[in-house]
C-alpha cells in the first residue's frame, strides 16, 4: 500500500488535530529547535522516558504523585523558576547540552515547553508518534520503512503561533530519505514543499538555519547560542524515540 505523506506547518494546524481521526496514523513531530532534539538527547543518554504535558501545573501535579521524576522545560527559552510554580525550580530547562547520563539516566524527565511539548500532545490520538530531529532522522526514515505505515503526517511543531524553517527542514529531510528508506509513498503538495525546501537548502543547512527566528534568537544567547550547532549533528543518535500506552516517550531501538 501507498503511504501518504502529508505536512503541517504551523501550531494553528496541528492544533486542529483533535478534529482528526488518527487512528491509523503515524505523526513524526519535529522541533527542531530544541524540544524534540533534546527528548532525543535526553534518551540517548540512557532517560527511561520522556513525559511531554503542556502545562507547568501538569509537570508540577505529576512530580507531587511521583516524587522521583525530574521536571524540564522553557518558557521564553529559559528553564522554568520558582516565579513560574509557586516555589518549585525545574531540574533542566530545554538546552539538549543539559541532558548528560550523569543527571538523567534511568530518570522519568516530565517537560513542558512552549510549541514542542503540545505538539506531541495534540496528536494523542495517533496510531504511533515519533520524536523527531536533525540527530536522529536516518535511524526513523529506516524505522518508517520497515513499519510501512498507511498515512504519515510531519507535525513541524514551530515558532510561537508561526512556521519555523528549520522544523520545515527537517521535515523535508525526512521526505527526502523515505526514498533510500524503501517506503513507497506519495508526497502530497505541504510535503512537496518542505523536501523542496530541504533540497535547496540541504549544501549548507547550518546557513539556512541560521537565518531562522529560533536560531536567531538562541544565538544572541551566550548560554544556549551552542545549542543550535547541537541540534544540528545529523544523525548523531541513530534512536527511535516513540510514544508508549502512559504517553511516555521511550527509545526503541
Ligand atoms: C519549544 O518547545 O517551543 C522550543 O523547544 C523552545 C525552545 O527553544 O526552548
Amino acid at each position: 500500500m501507498t503511504c501518504r505523506v502529508e505536512v503541517l506547518f504551523t501550531p494553528t494546524e496541528f492544533r486542529a488535530l483533535r478534529e482528526r481521526d488518527l487512528a491509523r496514523t503515524t505523526c513524526v513531530v519535529f522541533d527542531v529547535l530544541r524540544a524534540t532534539s533534546t527528548i532525543v538527547t535526553a534518551l540517548a543518554a540512557g532517560a527511561a522516558s520522556v513525559l511531554p504535558v503542556n502545562e507547568i501545573a501538569e509537570a508540577l501535579a505529576v512530580r507531587r504523585q511521583r516524587p522521583d521524576v525530574l521536571l524540564a522545560g522553557e518558557r521564553d527559552g529559559l528553564r522554568i523558576g520558582a516565579a513560574l510554580t509557586g516555589g518549585i525550580e525545574f531540574d533542566l530547562g530545554n538546552s539538549p547540552r543539559e541532558f548528560t547520563a550523569a543527571r538523567v539516566a534511568g530518570k522519568t524527565i516530565v517537560m513542558t515547553t512552549t510549541n514542542g511539548t503540545r505538539a506531541l500532545r495534540a496528536c494523542a490520538g495517533a496510531e504511533r508518534i515519533l520524536v523527531a530531529s536533525f540527530l536522529n532522522l536516518e535511524a526513523t526514515a529506516d524505522f518508517l520503512g520497515r513499519e510501512n505505515p498507511e498515512s504519515l503526517l510531519l507535525v513541524c511543531a514551530g515558532t510561537g503561533k508561526d512556521a519555523a524553517l528549520e522544523d520545515t527542514l527537517a521535515a523535508g529531510a525526512l521526505c527526502d530519505a523515505l526514498k533510500s528508506a524503501k517506503l513507497e509513498h506519495e508526497l502530497e503538495d505541504a510535503a512537496l514543499i518542505a523536501r523542496d525546501a530541504f533540497l535547496q537548502a540541504r549544501q549548507d543547512l547550518a546557513h539556512a538555519i541560521g537565518e531562522a527566528r529560533n536560531a536567531r534568537r538562541l544565538l544572541r544567547q551566550p548560554e544556549l547560542r551552542d545549542d543550535v550547532e547541537f541540534c544540528l549533528r545529523r544523525n548523531a543518535f541513530p534512536l527511535v524515540a516513540a510514544n508508549e500506552a502512559d504517553g511516555g516517550i521511550r527509545r526503541l531501538r
